[in-house]
């Protein structure tokens, strides 16, 4: 079978609220703005995205899934879920594709209980600050990898 061109996006908890929810770090372009990013992103490189966004983990555990059917790559901003989440983890983990993890705030820079994430060392790639402009780099380096050209 021939790899799939398709990524899946994933948002977690309270990201349907950015443009909104606390501008001061997380900026005023909205979900669906990075949306679009995204897409406009992965198509330039000759990948298509499914995007989903929930506030239950439960459903971003079905989107996982259901991506080792016909994605290539997954682009998650897991939110909250991020410090909390060792199912999250393990769907991740499970579907064996390459993650790319993103954060829009410096959650390093931020309260002790950010500083912890249940995902990273099931992400091959890791943007952390860079605002909703991390999206557009988090899946130029996931396709690098997608198409063999990353480097190192
Ligand atoms: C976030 C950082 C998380 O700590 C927080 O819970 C979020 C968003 C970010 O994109 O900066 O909801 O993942």
């Amino acid at each position: 079978m021939t790899t799939p061109r398709r990524l899946l996006l994933v948002n977690g908890p309270n990201l349907n609220l950015l443009g909104t929810r606390e501008p001061e770090i997380y900026g005023t372009e909205t979900l669906a703005d990075v949306e679009r990013l995204v897409a406009e992103t992965a198509a330039a490189r000759g990948f298509e995205v499914r995007a989903v966004q929930s506030n239950h983990e439960g459903v971003l555990v079905d989107a996982i899934h259901e991506a080792r059917h016909d994605c290539a790559g997954i682009v998650i901003n897991p939110a909250g879920l991020t410090h909390t989440s060792v199912v999250l983890r393990d769907a991740l983990s499970a579907v064996e594709l390459p993650v790319a993890e993103v954060h829009i705030s410096d959650v390093r820079a931020r309260e002790a209980f950010r500083q912890h994430s249940y995902v990273a060392d099931v992400a091959v790639v890791h943007v952390i600050g860079e605002g909703v402009a991390g999206y557009a780099r988090a899946v130029t380096l996931l396709c690098d990898i997608l198409t063999g050209q990353a480097e190192g």
